[in-house]
Formats: C-alpha cells, structure tokens, sequence
C-alpha cells in the first residue's frame, strides 16, 4: 500500500513535527536535506510529507490529497472544520489576542472600533460574541504596524513571547483564545486507513503528553 500522505506546515511547526517523528523513531534527513524539494520520505517509506503553508495544509487534507496534516488551531478556526481534529500536538503554543496602543482606552466612546488582522473570522466571531460591531480591515503580515500609522484602533493577532508588542509600544487588551499544533485527518483517510492513522496517534500521543 502506499505510504499515508501528511501535509506539514512550513516553517515553525515544522521543526517541531520532524523533531516528534525522530522521537518516534522516524528517519527524518530527507527533510533535513531537502533543499527546495516539497515531496519527501520519512522512515523506511513509512510516510510521504508535502511541504506547505498553513492554510494550504488544510486545502491538502480537505481535498484527500492527503490523509493527515499538522496545523494551527489559529488556521484551524480561521479556515473552517471539514476534516477530524485528532490530536493536539503540545507544540507551536501562543494564543490569540486583542491589543492596542499602550494607554490608549479601547473601549472608550460609542463608535465603531477598526480593528486590523490576518484573522477576520476570528475577529469578527470574538466581536459578535461581545455583541460590539466593529469594522475588520484584513492586513497580511506585520499587522502591529496598523495601528501604530492610524489605520486600526486595535489588533487581532497571535501573541507568542510578546516582544513584537513590547518593541512597538503595543499591549494586550484581552485574551481571545490559545493556540497550538493539531494533528487533523481527512474524513474518507480516517475510514479507509483507520488502523494506520490510529497506530500512528497512540505513538504521538504517548510522546507528547
Ligand atoms: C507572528 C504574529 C506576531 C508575532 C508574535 O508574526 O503575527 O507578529 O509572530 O510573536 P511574538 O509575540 O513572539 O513577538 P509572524 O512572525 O508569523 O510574521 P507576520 O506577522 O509577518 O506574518
């Protein structure tokens, strides 16, 4: 048969996904030595990696391209739920935030607050929740800056260690949710290769607990 097929997200998870396959026992260095390649071989052909960015990794698996990927939860409730949420990996942990300008009173006043991210579901489900309207302007990448230059009163955006906050004289307001590494199955995969997935889960959950 062949090997399960597992969508990884490039980057910082995916130092932390190689190094739980080599705990396991999975011969890792095609990874290491991959180059610019985006297919790779872990263990004795064990499994086969696809190499992608975060919500391309949900894309992969919702499509049954491939069986298995490991992603955020932040791309996760960002990008919608047609797959199983198997296991959560312990790894890659921050959590979302709303923050703004230090001193400045978010809540003050009765006009509707702009707030700039790279998560407008997220952001627009946490302001409906506090029943507020808010106006969500989608930015892609360095979004402490919007409302440091006057586009956003706030910010919905991962806080990991804070210190892009603290440098640009930013704070947490309030804490939306926590984040980290999921392991996610697409549903026919968990079917038709329930014994394999399964093996593979109690192998990474004994690790990761
Ligand atoms: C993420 C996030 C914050 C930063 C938080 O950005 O959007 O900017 O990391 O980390 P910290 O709390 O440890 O400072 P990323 O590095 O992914 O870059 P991007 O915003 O340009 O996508």
């Amino acid at each position: 048969m062949k090997p399960l097929r597992i969508a990884l997200t490039k980057g910082r998870l995916e130092k932390s996904t190689v190094a739980l396959f080599e705990k396991l026992g999975y011969n890792c260095d095609e990874i290491h030595n991959k180059g610019r390649r985006l297919i790779l071989n872990i263990g004795d052909g064990d499994f086969e990696v696809v190499l992608a960015k975060a919500a391309d990794v949900i894309t992969y698996v919702e499509h049954g391209v491939c069986d298995l990927g490991v992603v955020g939860k932040d791309t996760i409730l960002e990008n919608g739920t047609s797959f199983y949420e198997l296991l959560d990996l312990g790894f890659g942990r921050c959590k979302f935030a709303l923050a703004c300008k230090k001193g400045h009173n978010f809540y003050h006043g009765y006009d509707a607050k702009t707030i700039a991210t790279k998560y407008p579901n997220v952001t627009r489900k946490f302001f409906e929740n506090k029943n507020m309207d808010v106006r969500v302007i989608k930015i892609e990448g360095s979004v402490e800056l919007a409302p440091l230059v006057g586009l956003a009163d706030g910010i919905v955006d991962i806080v990991e260690t804070g210190s892009t906050l603290k440098a640009n004289n930013l704070e947490v307001i309030e804490d939306v949710t926590t984040i980290s590494a999921r392991l996610i199955a697409n549903t026919a995969s968990l079917k038709l290769r329930k014994n394999e997935i399964e093996d593979l889960v109690r192998k990474m959950e004994a690790e990761v607990k």
